[in-house]
């Protein structure tokens, strides 16, 4: 009766029956997996929304894009990141996830394929999957910095490969892609047509000095079809007002086509509210110090992860040029998921096993940056002194 779009197993793995177990039984967590800001403590102004409730949204008058306003509210936040875009090339959506569905909407048939970063968010198996592309995987290699594998994405291009995924920063290794790996990745792109897409939602989080700025930037090309994507979600840490967007660039005339058949996608669903489009501008600015605090937060909790690590000479946390995630090297004495749960059901603590993010061997440990420090620093001890020689 169901589409073969849906994964065939619905059971929850192991760790989450663990965790529902453990929280059911009314036994504390210090969940170091918590990605969602709004229940990480931070100061949201309380009338951090009211702008939502400005009498403008009482008339509806849908753009398929959005409203120009909304939409030069998003191209001036790429000012605010030295990049100039027209906001005539900025596509509002209701949040990137939803960004990524119309982006394969529009580029992908049935079984075309998507390059898709290894390790990476998790969720890319089902959105590519719930469009009917076939995610394809390239690696991401770890030597004191990740690199992209771009032989591997060579390889892995085949006649029906209609886009490459970037994430810069990426989910959970913290890098940024390079401009130097842009310049090859788009130089292997744009002659097979493939376009490029660059989830960039962490872009305003460096934890390592300096790596920001060295990154690639898709929204300023001129020679491959590429699509930028970020959102409130995380620039200003609004996850549930819902609002996504799409930076398109690359060649005059394939912006234009790709522009006029997003069109006809949007128009068919026109998901993004009146309320949040005439708020957007307000929302962005008044959200920054939300942005602000987070930033503190994540490179607060990053140096004191390395610093704590650095007294266990067992455990190595792996550079992380930015974002909210960093991931923790421990020794393979069993299994990720096995030391996930016990982890869990024996100190407490949660953290996501690297296999959740196809890391391509055991054993990484994923700990979120967002917990309040004194939480994190009680959490990131009671995974070390598993580690530490008597
Ligand atoms: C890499 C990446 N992209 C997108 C998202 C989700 O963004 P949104 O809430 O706008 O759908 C996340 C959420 O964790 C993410 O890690």
């Amino acid at each position: 009766m169901f589409s073969s779009r849906l994964p065939a197993h619905l059971a929850p793995n192991r760790l989450a029956k663990a965790l529902e177990a453990h929280r059911t039984a009314g036994r504390p967590v210090l969940d170091l997996t918590e990605s969602n800001p709004t229940r990480a403590g931070f100061d949201y102004p309380p009338d951090l929304l009211a702008p939502l409730a400005d009498p403008r949204a009482l008339r509806y008058d849908p753009h398929p894009f959005g409203s120009l306003d909304a939409r030069t509210a998003v191209a001036k936040e790429y000012g605010r990141r030295g990049l100039a875009v027209a906001p005539q090339r900025i596509v509002l959506t209701a949040s990137t996830s939803d960004a990524y569905s119309m982006l394969f909407k529009l580029l992908a048939d049935a079984g075309d394929e998507v390059l898709v970063p290894r390790p990476s968010y998790p969720l890319f198996d089902h959105l590519t999957q719930l469009d009917l592309a076939s995610p394809r995987p390239y690696d991401l290699d770890y030597h004191g910095a990740w690199t992209l594998d771009l032989a591997g994405v060579e390889r892995a291009l085949t006649p029906r490969t209609r886009a490459v995924l970037i994430v810069s920063p990426n989910n959970p290794t913290g890098s940024f892609v390079s401009r130097a790996e842009l310049d090859r990745l788009a130089a292997l792109c744009a002659p097979r047509e493939v376009a490029i897409i660059a989830d960039e939602v962490f872009a305003d989080y460096e934890l390592e000095e300096g790596s920001a700025s060295r990154a690639g930037r898709v929204a300023a090309r001129r020679d491959v079809l590429s699509f930028a994507l970020g959102g409130l979600s995380k620039s200003v840490g609004l996850p549930q007002v819902k609002l996504g967007w799409i930076a398109v660039a690359g060649p005059d005339g394939l912006v234009a086509s790709a522009l006029e058949r997003l069109e006809v996608i949007c128009d068919t669903y026109l998901a993004v509210s009146t309320p949040v489009q005439v708020a957007a501008a307000d929302l962005l600015a008044r959200g920054a110090t939300v942005r602000d605090q987070i930033a503190a937060r994540v490179t607060r909790n990053y140096h004191h992860l390395q610093s704590a690590a650095s007294a266990v000479p067992a455990c190595t946390v792996l550079r992380s040029d930015g974002g909210w995630y960093a991931v923790l090297q421990v020794p393979s004495l069993e299994s990720e998921e096995d030391l996930a749960v016990a982890l869990l059901q024996t100190d407490s603590v949660a953290v996501h096993p690297g296999y959740f993010f196809d890391f391509p061997r055991e054993s990484f440990l994923v700990v979120s940056l967002l917990p309040p420090t004194d939480a994190f620093a009680d959490g990131v001890a009671r995974v070390l002194r598993r580690f530490r020689t008597p």
